[in-house]
């Protein structure tokens, strides 16, 4: 049995720079058409230039493959209708980081008034620039998400012109708040919807799947599952791929971050099949992300899926991917 995938995106995927670049961005490039990459290097991507000069060292690392980087630039309250108009046809959304929240987020907001708001986010409403959000407060790690519901209800409501995008989603709350809204949409991860907290942290401790936001409950997952398995109009594929060197997880103070690009399509391939929802995969995938970032061209690109079994390497570079030594079910056919 052979299954056809046009054109996957990876609407939240994480590429860093340098050798680590290098060695993850063509594992995104050969089997995906596009994916929005985040900003949250070191420093961050804010300017035009560092904009353009990251996108030429993605587009160096991937090499020939068809595969277009849609470029995000990491939130700042002080960015002009000018600044945005100047670097708008490079530019597909701009990612907004709680201060600290999460890896390489020092630099971001930390405070939600929306006065000082106005300008940028007026500005990206005219210049129809999606808005997409890494939302937690610092409260009780299991309580953030749901704490922050509160706070894009306040953006939806201020800017109904705004496309918001709820980043990696993990609780039935966040799917709740998908309808109430019509400008909010969600990403969700491969990992989101395959784990719980009991994975990372119930039995010995998992680092390779410890992430921001944590993997909630049984409860969440289901809420998750049910939206992707239908394919909800407003929630797209968003692996959240983030790679960390295997010496940073495996240790006391192990970063944050799933490394699931390479095996993505395979396990959500699986996952849907035996969720008898193979007929939503293709709209969870690519089609709702189309329609929801309606500004952006998608390489034409066929990814056939056959049931072989794949071994997932133990490491891709200094990177342990998630599964790694196990075998899936689905490989992909290059
Ligand atoms: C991401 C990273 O490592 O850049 N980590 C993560 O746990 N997801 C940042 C992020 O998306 O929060
Ligand atoms: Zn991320």
């Amino acid at each position: 049995m052979q299954i056809r995938l046009n054109s996957p995106l990876d609407m939240h995927l994480h590429l860093r720079d340098e050798d680590m670049l290098k060695v993850v961005a063509p594992l995104s490039s050969k089997s995906f058409s596009g994916a929005i990459i985040m900003p949250n290097l070191v420093p961050p991507v804010t300017t035009k230039e560092e904009l353009i000069a990251y996108k030429n060292r993605i587009l160096e690392a991937i090499g020939d493959d068809n595969f277009t980087p849609y470029m995000t630039l990491f939130f700042k309250p002080t960015y002009t209708k000018e600044f945005l108009s100047s670097i708008r046809d490079e530019l597909t959304a701009i990612k907004l980081y709680p201060a600290g929240i999460t890896t390489n987020s020092e630099g971001g907001l930390s405070g939600f008034d929306i006065n000082e708001l106005r300008e940028t986010l007026t500005a990206m409403s005219e210049l129809n620039i999606p808005l997409c959000i890494h939302g937690e407060t610092n409260g009780f790690v299991m309580d953030r998400e749901a704490e922050f519901i509160s706070i894009y209800e306040k953006l939806a409501s201020n800017f109904p012109k705004l496309k918001i995008i709820m980043e990696h989603i993990t609780t039935k709350e966040s799917v709740e708040a998908l309808d109430k809204f019509d400008n909010l949409y969600a990403t969700i991860t491969l990992h989101h919807l395959l784990i719980t907290l009991d994975d990372v942290a119930g039995g010995m401790l998992e680092p390779h799947l410890f992430c921001k936001p944590i993997a909630k409950r049984p409860e969440d997952r289901e809420a998750l599952r049910e939206v992707a398995f239908s394919a909800h109009p407003k929630v797209m594929f968003g692996s959240d791929s983030a790679p960390h060197p295997q010496h940073t997880k495996e240790a006391t103070h192990c970063s944050a971050g799933v490394f699931t690009s390479p095996i993505a399509l395979q396990v959500l391939t699986e996952l849907f099949l035996e969720h008898s929802s193979l007929e939503k995969l293709q709209a969870f995938v690519s089609d709702n992300a189309q329609k929801i970032y309606s500004n952006i061209e998608v390489p034409k690109k066929v990814v056939i899926l056959e049931k072989k079994g794949f071994k997932v390497p133990m490491k891709y570079g200094e990177v342990v991917p998630m599964y790694a030594g196990e075998k899936l079910k689905y490989s992909i056919l290059f």
